[in-house]
């Protein structure tokens, strides 16, 4: 089987030993940013279409229904500052805040971070054509190494948006060590904008993490996909099934790929098998909920000022607005 290049013509070493490494783990598990290749952001963007899928639709609410609150409630003194976005992927619920600041002749520039290149240029080209005078200047990197970026990248005022619930994808520790980080990087009074998916009926929850037309579970392939072309693996995904879990009480919603068989993988970039017994299981996403006392204290943790919080009307989900503690 042919082993494809990335677009340097290389193996992409970090995806090639991030997977050696999960798969050799005594409890299997991949990193779930590697869902997000051409076909998976095809299959995110299905997902936020589905039904079942309620945080899209909450976000996009809040943001369309109380865009003015949020405005008045961000807006700065008038003087120059960036909107920096991690995770920005469309920038559909953003293009709505983006309008309101340019309509209000704000001055500020627009710094979008995605783990996936494709849908940050397709974000680029949109928005030149909506807001032609808005300077956008793009960064394709995973959200830690965008982090240390930061301060290299803009020394002016900054609002820093963190939408999605994309927070929700990080372990425990790493929640708090980039929200850690985040503040070192910043200035007293900077800002910071986090959505969170709120803790709620499990069944609600479990639902739009296993819908009935099967998107999750073929997004949650992906990542097999993806070795099977990137990296010469031969995974036959008839032998996988896509098993999601949520836990109301720690509130972590836990996707995972379940062998259906006792089999055998090899991985030619690797030049090495994986035995699977039948049952075994790959852990692929972390989806954490919170609750609005959780989300304080967290902030509160990591040297923010909670200032406001943002629900949308059945109290699904949050867009929390806190500030860098002065020093
Ligand atoms: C984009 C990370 C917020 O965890 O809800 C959707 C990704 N995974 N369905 C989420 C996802 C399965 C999504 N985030």
């Amino acid at each position: 089987m042919a082993i494809h290049r990335n677009q340097n013509g290389d193996i992409d070493m970090t995806f090639k030993d991030d997977v050696d490494k999960g798969l050799s783990a005594p409890f299997k598990y991949l990193l779930s940013r590697y869902f997000y290749d051409a076909c998976g952001d095809k299959l995110f963007q299905d997902i936020m279409h589905m039904p079942e899928y309620y945080l899209t639709d909450a976000e996009h609410e809040i943001f369309s229904e109380q865009g003015k609150h949020i405005l008045k409630a961000v807006q700065h003194d008038g003087t120059g500052f960036d909107l920096v976005e991690f995770g920005a992927g469309d920038g559909l619920k953003t293009r709505i805040l983006i309008k309101r600041m340019v309509e209000e002749k704000a001055d500020f520039r627009y710094l979008p971070i995605d783990i996936s290149g494709d849908v940050l240029q397709a974000l680029k080209f949109e928005l030149s054509l909506e807001f032609p005078d808005l300077e956008v200047i793009p960064e394709h990197a995973e959200y830690f190494t965008a982090l240390h970026n930061i301060s290299k990248r803009s020394g002016r005022t900054k609002l820093v948006l963190f939408l999605g619930s994309s927070i929700g994808n990080f372990a425990e520790d790493r929640t708090v060590s980039f929200l850690n980080v985040l503040n070192e990087k910043l200035n007293s009074g900077d800002r910071v904008m986090i959505g969170f998916d709120l803790k709620k009926d499990p069944e609600v929850i479990l639902r739009a993490y296993n819908d009935e037309a099967g998107i999750t579970a073929s997004f949650n392939m992906n990542v097999l996909r993806r070795i099977n072309r990137e990296l010469g693996g031969n995974f036959d995904l008839d032998k996988f099934k896509h098993f999601p879990t949520y836990n109301p009480e720690s509130g972590f919603a836990r996707s995972y790929l379940v062998s259906t068989d006792a089999q055998e993988i090899s991985i030619e970039a690797l030049g090495k098998s994986f035995a699977f017994a039948k049952g075994e299981c790959i852990h692929t996403e972390i989806s954490r909920k919170y609750s609005i006392p959780q989300i304080e204290k967290l902030l509160t943790d990591t040297g923010f000022t909670v200032q406001e919080h943002f629900l949308d009307k059945r109290g699904y989900y949050v867009d929390t607005l806190a500030e860098k503690k002065p020093q």
